[in-house]
């Protein structure tokens, strides 16, 4: 049997290699003669790997050290509550903007905790633009500036980074971090699930500057204080072990590939591979602004929604797996993070053409 080509939104495709090595790895880990799952978080062969991957993302995104590195659990969902928990710092107001689905669930979770100043909206546009930055209506005494960098749902990314002055930016990254080069020193805090492109689900990473810990809420569970979770290099809980292992080997294979510029260059051109095939057919359409189509996450419909059923049921039969739609939006959707290679956006391409000749 060989390997589908996943085009899941998260969890999502691995590299083979990571797979491998993980496999090759599973029942003992060099000389510790057990496996990762069972290690001690707090035991010496963990720390080792613990201590790795974290240098290593901080080489790859060129982390300053005067950010903190967390890896946590609870989901990127977590952090809309954590955020605004420790980022407050004795104000009363956030500014948020609202791009689509997942901006909005952290508008609605910020709101138990502050007044949102909700600074820009596509939401009446229907979530295919992002407003341009001119019109947003910036609060100066925000606590910090929160906006998804893309929005996996959508298919919407910011190409340019937001300028919110002297206040923190906050980006949820979880579905586009790691898909090419950041300046991190311009973002207060950033966060990302690591189901998409840090490895497996389980694990959150969240960067921090670190004037910005140390005055979370009273109320704030110790587990989501930053300050409570740095101190203990991440291990004030028992951390997501496995997860944070798998996440130093992806962080090793992006090395390998050229690091994230040379994630950037091969994004780039399967992006350009698939919204070209979309761009060039009547059948096919991607309704977001090509100013900010997002290079992760392709949504795309086809002539007719009867036609859905047969094109995932025969998508499948080709090997190609994970391309349904979100459910409010429907349609189809190929996610092609980091770890998808050019050849399966070719096959998508390939089988999207051959499906159009034939029932279009
Ligand atoms: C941009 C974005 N934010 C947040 C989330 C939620 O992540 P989690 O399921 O880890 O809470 C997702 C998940 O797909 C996402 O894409």
């Amino acid at each position: 049997m060989s390997r589908v080509y996943n085009f899941g939104a998260g969890p999502a495709a691995l590299p083979q290699t990571v797979i491998e090595r993980a496999r090759d790895e599973l029942l003992e880990w060099r000389d510790a003669r057990m496996s990762v799952m069972e290690m001690s978080h707090r035991g010496a062969h963990f720390g080792e790997i613990a201590k790795d991957a974290e240098s290593r993302l901080r080489r790859l995104l060129s982390i300053p050290e005067s950010y903190k590195v967390l890896f946590l659990q609870g989901g990127a969902q977590l952090q809309f509550s954590a955020v605004p928990l420790n980022l407050l710092r004795g104000k009363d107001r956030a500014d948020y903007v609202d791009t689509g689905q997942w901006s909005s669930k952290a508008i609605a979770e910020a709101r138990r905790y502050c007044e949102v100043n909700v600074c820009a909206s596509a939401k009446d546009g229907g979530y295919f633009r992002i407003p341009a930055e001119s019109l947003w209506e910036k609060d100066a005494k925000a606590a910090y500036l929160h906006y998804t960098p893309n929005e996996t749902i959508g298919g919407v990314e910011f190409q340019h980074l937001p300028d919110s002055g002297p206040v923190p930016l906050v980006g949820d990254m979880s579905s586009n971090i790691l898909s090419r080069p950041i300046p991190v020193d311009r973002f207060g805090l950033i966060y990302a699930g690591a189901q998409k492109n840090i490895g497996i689900a389980g694990l959150t990473v969240v960067i921090v500057r670190e004037d910005l810990i140390g005055t979370a809420k009273e109320t704030t569970p110790s587990m989501l204080d930053y300050k409570v979770q740095a101190d203990a290099g991440s291990m004030a809980n028992t951390a997501p072990t496995f997860a944070w292992y798998m996440a130093g080997l992806i962080f090793e294979w992006i090395d390998a590939q050229g690091g994230l510029a040379g994630m950037e260059k091969r994004n780039g051109v399967k992006a350009k591979t698939l919204y070209d095939a979309i761009d060039d057919s009547d059948f096919y359409s991607n309704p977001v602004d090509p100013t900010c189509r997002s290079r992760m996450n392709v949504p795309f419909t086809l002539a007719s929604p009867e036609l859905d059923g047969d094109f995932l049921k025969q998508a499948r039969a080709a090997g190609l797996e994970g391309l349904k739609g979100h459910r409010s939006v429907g349609g189809m959707r190929a996610s092609i993070y980091n770890a998808m290679p050019l050849e399966g956006v070719k096959a998508l391409v390939a089988f999207m053409k051959d499906f159009e000749e034939r029932r279009g």
